[in-house]
């Protein structure tokens, strides 16, 4: 496909400053899910200021330790990043990829691992960083797949907790969520929308 900036089967076109990938992409530009993005529920500002707090709490919580963040993907990537760089101390970095049998947006709570840890985590200080605890269930999953690895702690930091899900047991959180379906900062629907740099209501048509 080379010189063309049609992708093939995707009735996509590219605006040509879109670099030609190459065979060795096995996924192809995907049309984008049917709905729009809605308004903003929590502004890059709010974002980064919240984030700068979490990371102050955090470093005040772990003087003279050096905790293992644990990024699940890949919603947390965002936060993870900008997480790291508001933490004071000397910071590891670790991710888990995880995926839910559930369908659509419901989960099952049945979690299957894709990706596990290169570090083993017996002894450490161990921070798990979630994007969203909607239902909860794949952070209790985590927890007790992590916990039996013997952490000298394990905590978690949530950037999002969904109203209804306050108990589930995130000792760092950064906003309550009302139930709407949202994207960006790291979020997506069917991989889109992580890139931007706001909370938003995704809006299905
Ligand atoms: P839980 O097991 O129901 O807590 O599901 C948590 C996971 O569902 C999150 O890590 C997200 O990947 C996904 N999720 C739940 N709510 C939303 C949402 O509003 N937008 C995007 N992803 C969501
Ligand atoms: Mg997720």
């Amino acid at each position: 496909m080379r010189g063309s900036n049609a992708h093939p089967g995707t009735g996509f076109l590219t605006s040509g400053r879109v670099p030609d990938l190459g065979s060795a992409t096995v996924r192809r530009v995907s049309s984008l899910p049917a709905g729009s993005i809605g308004r903003t529920v929590i502004a890059a500002d709010v974002l980064a200021a919240r984030v700068s707090e979490l990371g102050a709490q955090i470093t005040e919580d772990y003087r003279d330790r050096r905790p293992l963040l644990v990024g699940v993907l890949k919603g947390a990537f965002v936060f993870m990043s900008d997480l790291a760089r508001a933490i004071d101390v000397p910071v590891e970095l670790d991710f888990m990829a995880v995926s839910s049998y559930g369908t659509g947006t419901t989960s099952s709570g049945v979690v299957r691992i894709v990706k596990d840890l290169e570090t083993d985590i017996e002894g450490r200080d161990v921070i798990l960083v979630e994007d969203i605890v909607d239902s909860g269930l794949t952070l209790a999953y985590l927890r007790r797949v992590l916990g039996d690895r013997k952490p000298a702690s394990l905590e978690i930091c949530a950037l999002l907790v969904r109203e209804g899900a306050e108990d589930s047991g995130a000792k760092y959180s950064g906003f309550p969520i009302p139930p709407d379906f949202v994207v960006g900062y790291g979020l997506d629907v069917a991989e889109h929308y992580r890139e931007l740099d706001a909370i938003r209501v995704f809006e299905p048509a």
